[in-house]
């Protein structure tokens, strides 16, 4: 039996927290991936506190979850808007053999969350290199995968997700207002975050069961039937370099394959691209 403990922080502060922990905790007691979950009321970013948890004790198999995060951010620096008891946000941390790749996870985690939207709220979602769940033209959810290493060996994998739930358009700044939606936007109704909190545990449980035993065929297979702009021309801007080519597919460790206008073929890691666009989409990022 996993030992669950609850933890609130900040508790100076009234502590109120709308999420049902006693379902998420009964539902989740027997996932294999977990050991122990952390509701935090507010916190800066969940992936900050999993970074300190991974220094001071390890850690694998916790679930930290925030009801509100002041300083939420996704990849490359950019910001993740994360109001108060509207959205998820939750960080996993993974011991994994350093063998597993982390663009892998990433998409792992990216069919755990398809996967449990469709599932709970009977949404179909798309999936977009290297991080995004989109419903049509919008996102609605994203993942940040980090590493915590020490020399140049990979300790922990910290899997931050970010689901837009209950936001209103409202909640988001006026750049973000412009490409994000959230599943009460795309239903019309307020729908609970623990089933999709549960759904994501359960199917992420599954997919690292197959990253363990090193099979990523499933993950990639999975991911790509889910994938947007197969076929499609895209623009991937990296740090010194724009390349244009069409979307192929991705290689067992989630790289890109992009094939450009001489027919070369093009593997593309999420870690060095700044952008990754459809041609045709150039105000999406
Ligand atoms: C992205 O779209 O670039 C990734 C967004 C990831 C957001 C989640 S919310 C929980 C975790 N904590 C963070 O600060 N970021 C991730």
């Amino acid at each position: 039996m996993p030992d669950f403990t609850v933890r609130l922080v900040e508790s100076k502060m009234p502590i109120y927290l709308s999420l049902d922990t006693d379902f998420v905790l009964k539902k989740l007691q027997h996932a294999d991936i977990l050991k122990r979950i952390l509701f935090l009321d507010k916190t800066t970013s969940t992936n900050d506190i999993a970074k300190t948890i991974v220094e001071e004790e390890g850690g694998h198999g916790t679930l930290i979850i925030a009801e509100e995060q002041t300083a939420g951010r996704g990849r490359k620096s950019n910001k993740w808007i994360s109001a108060r008891g509207k959205g998820l946000y939750f960080t996993l941390i993974l011991g994994v053999p350093v063998t597993v790749s982390i663009q892998l996870i990433t998409l792992a985690a990216g069919v755990a969350v398809a996967k449990a939207i469709c599932s709970s709220c009977s949404l179909s979602t798309g999936l977009k290199w290297p991080n995004d769940v989109y419903i049509g033209e919008r996102k609605v959810a994203g993942i940040l995968t980090e590493a915590v290493t020490k020399g140049h060996e990979t300790v922990k994998v910290l899997v931050g997700v970010g689901i837009n739930v209950n936001n209103d358009l409202t909640d988001f700044d006026t750049e973000t207002r412009l490409t994000a939606t959230s599943l009460k936007i795309a239903l019309g109704i307020e729908v609970p975050r623990e089933e999709i909190l549960v759904s994501f545990v359960e199917k992420f449980d599954e997919m690292h069961r197959k990253l363990l035993e090193g099979d990523s065929s499933q993950i990639v297979k999975e991911w790509l039937q889910m994938a947007l702009y197969k076929g499609e021309e895209l623009e991937v801007q990296t740090e010194k370099t724009s390349i244009v080519g069409k979307f192929v597919g991705v290689n067992e460790a989630g790289a890109l394959i992009i094939r450009d206008h001489e027919q070369n073929l093009h593997e593309i890691w999420a870690v060095d691209v700044i952008k990754c666009r459809k041609t045709s989409l150039k105000d999406h990022s």
